[in-house]
């Protein structure tokens, strides 16, 4: 999509920005757009200026006292074969792990053309709750899967064991205060997918 990208306008500091905007593609979006399993996505993934154009866009989120408590960590290429390898050699050891879970561990990263990691870096601050600061970075994974979506591609967020293993820390270049808030693959959808259930809205609702 050529000239959705060349017509982005990433406004300057100060400059007039957007506050509302009639936007029915974005509702519909919105309205219709569905996460993609990861062993259905497939080539081809966004280019290097599509995803830099991405990153820009998931990194337009509210973010309590301008932190930027996130960053991102590109998986892509050879790294996704390496990456899977090396995270599937951290559970080789563990009991009920046989060959078959290990190879699959190791493809983790092999279906779609690239994931993006999306690391939060809250850390504490005097002002800003560490809680806020998680927020924002969960709120950069929903803005790249639309994002990317409104770009012409399919994706989907994930976390699993990698997550959360203390041992896997290493392996994805963690420091000691981050936190993995999403594997965000990115690619083509093999399928069609069909709509999932959602949660019931009315006693989710209330009013004071
Ligand atoms: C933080 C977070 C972590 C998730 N981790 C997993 C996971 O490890 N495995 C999984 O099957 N789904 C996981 N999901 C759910 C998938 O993203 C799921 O496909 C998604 O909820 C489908 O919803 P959608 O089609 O409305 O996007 C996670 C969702 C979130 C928000």
């Amino acid at each position: 999509m050529p000239n959705a990208l060349t017509e982005l306008r990433f406004p300057e500091e100060d400059a007039p920005a957007s506050s509302a905007r009639l936007s029915p593609d974005t509702l519909a979006l919105l309205a219709e757009r569905r996460s993609v399993k990861l062993r259905m996505l497939s080539e081809p993934g966004p280019s290097q200026d599509e995803l830099a154009a991405l990153l820009k866009l998931a990194a337009r989120v509210p973010d309590h006292g301008k932190l930027g408590p996130w960053r991102f960590a590109i998986i892509v290429g050879d790294a996704r074969a390496r990456l899977g390898a090396a995270l599937a050699r951290v559970i080789s050891e563990d009991s009920g792990i046989d060959e078959n879970r290990l190879e699959i561990e190791a493809k983790r990263f092999t279906y779609a053309p690239l994931c993006v990691m999306v690391v939060s870096t809250a850390a504490p601050h005097p002002k800003i709750p560490e809680w806020e600061q998680l927020h924002s970075a969960g709120a950069v994974c929903q803005n790249l899967l639309v994002a990317a979506h409104a770009m012409g591609f399919a994706g989907c967020w994930l976390t699993e064991w990698p997550a959360y293993d203390e041992r896997a820390r290493p392996i994805l270049g963690l420091k000691d205060h981050e936190r993995i808030v999403g594997f965000v693959s990115l690619g083509t959808a093999t399928q069609p997918v069909t709509e999932r259930k959602r949660p019931d809205l009315e006693p989710r609702i209330s009013y004071f």
